[in-house]
């Protein structure tokens, strides 16, 4: 048996995959805006493992797969064996005989990893711990989508090193831009956890205010992730100063885009203002959620296919 091809961290996919999937992407959504049936994934069933809450992740990939023809069934921690300890190299290899696809949605990135190394068909990381790579996907089609390439941009990062952060640092090394991360002290970015080759591609700074500074995209997230909720009130003494405001979009280009994978808290991280004002693009990225995730399930699924009729 060939062993599948796997999306579980930002750096799986080379530049070039990347562009093909961008470009598929487009295609997928114009057909899908044109009520267009594309079912290219008919007769294929996705499994999605969810061990944390989801609006978007869920929503997108069923969604997703039943407008590329195929089905999609949910299971979680509380009502499946997972949660009454079944070992994940087991579940792995129950559930991969019965479907063709498999999206986990779980804590620490080794259990997806071990998962993934018992699993007959493709596994997607829908977020762990450590990465959020589907998230990234879809803001860097967005970014694309209204500024053109982010090749050579700034992007500010701007409150907590987690997830989404790490899946930004490697997405700056594949597509060769600048992330100007801003954090308190304390929650600084672990090169390591967050899989980097090196620092080539973010700078640090002490103050929020200088990282926002001329970027081209400010973005930001949750102070507190699923999982650690037991921080939570620590983290808000800490990351008060943190807050992505007016203030902090008038240092950055005066064409600057505003994102946040959501669920947001404003007053918390970003100023109502601000996730509702003219820089903001956090529905479209939203969104393109569906859109990039269609393009992945049928990239693992299919391979490169043809961008015609
Ligand atoms: N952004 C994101 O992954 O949202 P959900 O937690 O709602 O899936
Ligand atoms: N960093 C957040 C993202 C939620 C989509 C979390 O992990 O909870």
């Amino acid at each position: 048996m060939v062993a599948p091809r796997h999306y579980l961290q930002f750096k799986d996919f080379s530049r070039e995959e990347y562009d093909y999937l961008f470009a598929r992407t487009k295609w997928i959504k114009d057909k899908f805006k044109r009520y267009e049936r594309h079912w290219p994934l008919a007769d294929r069933t996705l499994v999605m493992i969810f061990e944390k809450q989801s609006t978007r992740t869920r929503l997108s990939f069923e969604a997703g797969m039943q407008q590329l023809g195929g089905a999609a069934i949910y299971l979680n921690t509380h009502d499946s064996q997972l949660g009454r300890g079944e070992p994940v190299e087991d579940a792995a290899q129950v559930i991969s005989r019965m479907c063709d696809l498999v999206m986990i949605r779980t804590f620490e990135q080794d259990i997806i990893e071990r998962f993934s190394r018992h699993s007959r068909v493709p596994v997607i990381n829908g977020l762990t711990n450590e990465y959020h790579p589907c998230q990234i996907l879809a803001d860097i089609h967005t970014f694309i989508e209204h500024r053109g390439a982010i090749q050579g941009r700034t992007v500010a990062w701007i409150g907590d090193s987690n997830n989404v952060c790490n899946t930004w640092l490697q997405a700056a090394e594949v597509f060769d831009f600048n992330v100007h991360v801003s954090t308190p002290p304390g929650y600084e970015v672990e090169a390591e956890r967050a899989g980097l080759y090196g620092n080539s591609h973010y700078e640090e700074f002490a103050d929020p205010m200088d990282a926002a500074r001329d970027a081209d995209l400010v973005t930001t997230d949750v102070w507190t992730s699923m999982g650690f909720e037991a921080e939570n009130e620590a983290r808000k003494r800490a990351f008060e100063d943190w807050q992505v405001d007016a203030d902090m979009m008038c240092a950055a280009r005066k064409d600057a885009l505003f994102m946040h994978c959501l669920p947001a808290h404003r007053g918390e991280e970003v100023a109502a203002d601000v996730i509702d004002g003219p820089h903001s693009v956090v529905w479209d990225e939203a969104e393109n959620r569906l859109h990039v995730q269609k393009a992945l399930m049928e990239f693992l699924l299919l391979g490169c296919m043809k961008n015609d009729a």
